[in-house]
């Protein structure tokens, strides 16, 4: 009886080693990524050579006090997406600038009727907001991204094609 209650015992924590192992290397996987994400969002150029105008700095610099980004500097993800995209902001043409908060729960969406991917709307913000080479479809930076912006919106409501916070 013994036996037989050791036996199980082994036998289950064979079963159940490798796959607790093999979830903990996935989700350091996943939490590198996001990192690596992270630091895209407030770094990244990718070969943009925008940069962020004199009159606009100041408009930047009253909008963000904290952010304003320095004299000269590249625009990245964060020059526009406040707080690391937590924060709705404006461009210093009035535009909206949505929260990403919530962006990876509520992509895909229809725009000039067509139906945009969070991966689109990530390389579109490339080429238009900073001026720079999309990264392809599977590279490390568009998954990295991705990941980021998922990990932003954790706990939030899937609900596709509804607004941004
Ligand atoms: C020059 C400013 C600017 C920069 C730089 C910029 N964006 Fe944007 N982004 C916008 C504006 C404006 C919108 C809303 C209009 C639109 O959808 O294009 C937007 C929309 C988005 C959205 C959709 C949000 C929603 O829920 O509607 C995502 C996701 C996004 N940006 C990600 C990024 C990422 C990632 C980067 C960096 C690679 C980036 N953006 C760089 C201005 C910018």
């Amino acid at each position: 009886m013994k036996r037989a209650a050791t036996m199980a015992l082994i036998i289950f924590a064979s079963w159940i080693l490798p796959h607790r192992a093999q979830a903990s290397t996935a989700s350091t996987a996943l939490r590198q990524a996001v990192h690596a994400g992270a630091r895209l969002f407030q770094e990244a150029h990718f070969g943009g050579h925008l940069q962020v105008p004199l009159n606009a700095q100041a408009a930047f610099a009253s909008a963000l006090s904290d952010q304003a980004p320095a004299q000269n500097t590249g625009i990245t993800c964060a020059t526009c997406h406040l707080h690391g995209g937590r924060t709705a902001g404006r461009l210093p043409d009035g535009r909206q600038i949505p929260s990403l908060r919530n962006a990876a729960a509520i992509f895909p969406r229809v725009a000039h009727g067509r139906v945009v991917t969070l991966g689109h709307q990530i390389r579109h913000c490339v080429r238009q907001g900073l001026g720079g080479t999309a990264p392809a479809y599977g590279s490390a930076a568009l998954v990295d991204l991705t990941a980021y912006l998922g990990a932003l919106a954790h706990g939030q409501r899937i609900a596709i094609g509804t607004p941004p916070h």
